[in-house]
């Protein structure tokens, strides 16, 4: 049988082909840009634009389940979720998994009103944000200079993001269900660049900046780091930069139960406990480093 996956180059949609050609499954790997497109060599690299309702009745052609993402470029919510349920359905898909977003778009509610077997993956803050967060600044100055550097998050390794959802589409058990994936561990900020720092062995800070620095050095004109959160947020919402600063005060400054709490969900769907940051650290360890000494 083939598995579809969509967003196939992305963070996530790769690590669920490179799961499910570990165990052995037809993988469909779907871009809107073959040409560009660094896929593993096991899967059948597929064009398609998810927001081109033409596209989809032979994207899911001989397809018997699919990773669905809920989004088109620049983030926004897909208009076309419908489009893409229905195509599902005439193919005959059995199990979806739906990679959940900031926003709920189209795709989410066409997906439950379905009779498809759906599980919707509901991860926490990504490993890999880290890499463009703080990668270049960690290279660079070996600081990372945010507000709140207590701030809390257990976030997840994108690759178990990629085993449960290979997991879900190949086992049954999991339809109906919404799973909020976290890494094991609860960790602040200025704890993660110290455990970055001990994996390198670097002499890695966290300088702390006040939210009155925050509103002074980030909102001039080319002042804002490019963190996921602000990229998340302008390209999902439409934001200006100055709402973009509160709105990254507010959330670094105020724990919410959601984002902050532990789950046990990675290791009831794929029978392992989630991998640490340290572990994930280590694997990334060069990109912490500058270039001379990688
Ligand atoms: N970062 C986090 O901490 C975090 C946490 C929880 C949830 N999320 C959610 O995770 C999602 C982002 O996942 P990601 O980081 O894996 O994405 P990503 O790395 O930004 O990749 C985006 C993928 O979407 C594909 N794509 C975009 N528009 C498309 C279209 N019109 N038709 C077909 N494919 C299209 C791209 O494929 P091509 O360019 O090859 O066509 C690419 O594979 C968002 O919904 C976000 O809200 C993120």
């Amino acid at each position: 049988m083939t598995i579809l996956v969509t967003g196939a180059t992305g963070i996530i949609g790769r690590q669920v082909v490179r799961h499910l050609l570990d165990r052995g499954q037809k993988v469909r790997a779907l871009t809107r840009d073959p040409g560009r497109a660094v896929l593993p060599d096991g899967a059948e690299v597929a064009a398609c634009d998810l927001t081109d309702a033409a596209g989809l009745e032979e994207a899911f052609d001989g397809v018997a389940a699919a990773h669905l993402i809920n989004f088109g470029g620049d983030h926004q919510p897909l208009a076309s979720g419908r489009d893409i349920v229905e195509a599902a359905e005439r193919a005959g898909v059995g199990k979806v998994t739906v990679l959940a977003g900031w926003r709920e778009g189209t795709l989410e509610p066409a997906v439950r009103a379905s009779g498809l077997e759906w599980t919707f993956l509901e991860p926490v803050q990504f490993m890999a944000n880290f890499l463009t967060d703080w990668g270049q600044a960690l290279r660079s100055t070996g600081r990372v200079r945010e507000p709140y550097g207590d701030r809390k998050s257990p976030p997840i390794d994108e690759y178990d993001i990629g085993a449960v959802a290979a997991t879900v589409l190949t086992q049954d058990g999991h339809h109906g269900r919404s799973y909020h994936l976290t890494g094991p561990e609860v960790l602040t900020a200025r704890g993660m660049v110290a455990i970055i720092g001990q994996v390198t062995r670097r002499d890695l800070r966290f300088e702390e900046l006040t939210p009155d620095q925050v509103r002074r050095e980030w909102s001039v004109p080319g002042g804002m780091p490019s963190l996921s959160l602000f990229r998340a947020f302008s390209q999902a919402a439409g934001v200006g930069d100055a709402d973009l600063v509160e709105i990254l005060l507010q959330m670094y400054g105020t724990p919410n139960e959601y984002g902050t709490a532990l789950t046990d969900q990675v290791e009831q769907v794929i029978g392992r406990p989630p991998r640490t940051f340290a572990q994930w650290a280590a694997e990334h360890a060069d990109h912490f480093r500058p270039a001379a000494a990688a």
